[in-house]
């Protein structure tokens, strides 16, 4: 059997553990390639417009506590991520869950924040949503060992209730130091509150899907997806989500799949 084959019976096992039917799913790949241009994106919102407003006084005390995170190396900023209390949110976790992976990855996988599981085992996406996360990758030809998987937030918020403004603003620094360290070929953002607070932006996620994006602190390609927690309660919703992995892997560089 050839290479090709086997490369794409990898694929196809894939796609079946993330719960695709490859034999009804079909749409041109060349659709969800195409970015929308500037004069077709949707006008610009309140929160685009607040974003060009003097931050507030909580954004403005945890950028000026961050302000040397930018030059700080791995082990700082694991450090200083360790024992951080910026916000509130120190005051509930059992641990900060720093992100895992390869420092240098191709990929970069951008969630929420902690749930329960993730702040006990110091781990992001574990549990059933990152099983289906760790199938979406491996249908590209990646491990989860091969990319960096973090999230917005480092510590989890209690009854997983969505994060404020000022904590994402305390966080911001450390994952801005997390991307720019890693030097990502794309990042891949999933769920609504990932790609808003990543973008600057209050627009729904069905829109965001639809372009690629960039990230302004490097100038990396985001792309936008749905969070594999809500593909298992929306199953149906997977095809679209391979669509924006296909729109993702246009973005890696030539040769980069691995055959997980
Ligand atoms: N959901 C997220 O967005 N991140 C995690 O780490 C776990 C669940």
């Amino acid at each position: 059997m050839s290479d090709q084959y086997q490369a794409d019976k990898r694929r196809r096992d894939a796609l079946r553990r993330m719960g695709i039917d490859i034999w009804v799913r079909r749409q041109p790949v060349e659709s969800s390639a195409v970015e929308i241009p500037d004069t077709e994106a949707p006008a610009p919102t309140a929160r685009d417009a607040s974003l060009a407003a003097p931050p507030t006084p909580a954004a403005e005390a945890a950028t000026a506590a961050n302000g040397d995170v930018a030059a700080m190396d791995w082990a700082t900023l694991e450090a200083t991520v360790a024992e951080c209390t910026h916000c509130g949110l120190c005051q509930g976790r059992t641990q900060t869950v720093f992100g895992v992976g390869r420092r240098d990855a191709d990929i970069m996988v951008i969630g929420e924040a902690p749930g329960a599981e993730e702040d006990r085992r110091g781990e992001p996406f574990v549990g059933r949503a990152g099983q289906l996360l760790d199938n979406m990758l491996r249908a590209l030809g990646y491990g989860r060992e091969q990319v960096f998987i973090a999230n917005i937030l480092k510590c989890r918020p209690p009854r997983n209730r969505d994060p404020e403004p000022e904590e994402v603003a305390a966080c911001r620094p450390y994952l801005a130091r997390q991307i720019a360290l890693v030097q990502p070929a794309v990042i891949l953002a999933v769920g609504r509150i990932a790609a808003q607070n990543l973008l600057d932006t209050d627009r729904p996620l069905r829109m965001l899907r639809q372009q690629v994006h960039t990230f302004r602190q490097g100038d990396v390609p985001v792309v936008v997806s749905y969070h594999p927690a809500y593909l298992l309660r929306s199953p149906a919703d997977k095809a679209k989500a391979w669509d924006d992995l296909k729109r993702l892997r246009e973005r890696l560089p030539a040769g980069a799949e691995v055959h997980a």
